[in-house]
């Protein structure tokens, strides 16, 4: 274990379970549609690419990058488009891919801002969930897992853009904060 975190919330083996589960449920509902699958970097990387590797079915990809933390725990609200999607999403079928979703401040903007792109439809697959910090409402297809009110790191996530490449999530040490 990474002498930072203090606890393993989720498991190697538990992820890979969720992921396992999700590519079920999104390979049936997709089944026979072209759609395209929009990763939100960089959170979502680990599990964009374990999720794309467990479906059956083929699809397109892409991705934005997108910022509304900077450098801490807290989202400022305000999420900025710092890499957009690369091609015409007019009258297609998107699934937002995100690690996490906390405030819901990003996937509320990502959700409307593909909307007025012109796509047809924009569902969300998030790995996790702490519903105890939502500001906003945002409608979520394909939840992963819910968890409690806390800052984990791992498979993806980062604090202060450390601990992505963790293979399993958990807690960071309070000290490692302050
Ligand atoms: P929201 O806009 O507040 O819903 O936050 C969404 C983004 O914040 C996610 O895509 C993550 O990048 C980041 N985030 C939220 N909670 C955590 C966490 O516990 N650990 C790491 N990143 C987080
Ligand atoms: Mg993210």
């Amino acid at each position: 274990m990474h002498k930072d975190v203090g606890e393993i919330l989720i498991s190697e083996s538990e992820i890979n379970e969720i992921v396992k589960r999700l590519a079920k449920e999104i390979d049936n509902d997709y089944a026979g549609k072209d759609w395209l699958m929009v990763g939100v970097l960089k959170g979502s990387i680990l599990f964009m690419a374990d999720l794309m590797k467990a479906m059956e079915n083929d699809f397109k990809i892409d991705f934005v990058v997108v910022s509304s933390y900077a450098d801490g725990t807290e989202s400022t609200g305000r999420v900025n488009v710092l890499k957009d999607i690369s091609q015409s999403i007019e009258g297609k079928d998107l699934l937002i891919v995100e690690d996490i979703i906390d405030s819901g401040n990003t996937l509320h903007f990502l959700v409307k801002y593909f909307y007025a792109k012109g796509a047809a439809s924009v569902k969300i697959v998030t790995l996790f969930d702490k519903p105890d910090r939502r500001r906003v409402d945002v409608p979520v297809e394909y939840v992963g897992k819910v968890i409690p009110d806390a800052f984990i790191v791992g498979y993806g996530l980062d604090y202060a853009e450390k601990y992505r490449t963790l293979p399993y999530v958990g807690i960071l040490k309070p000290e490692v904060y302050s």
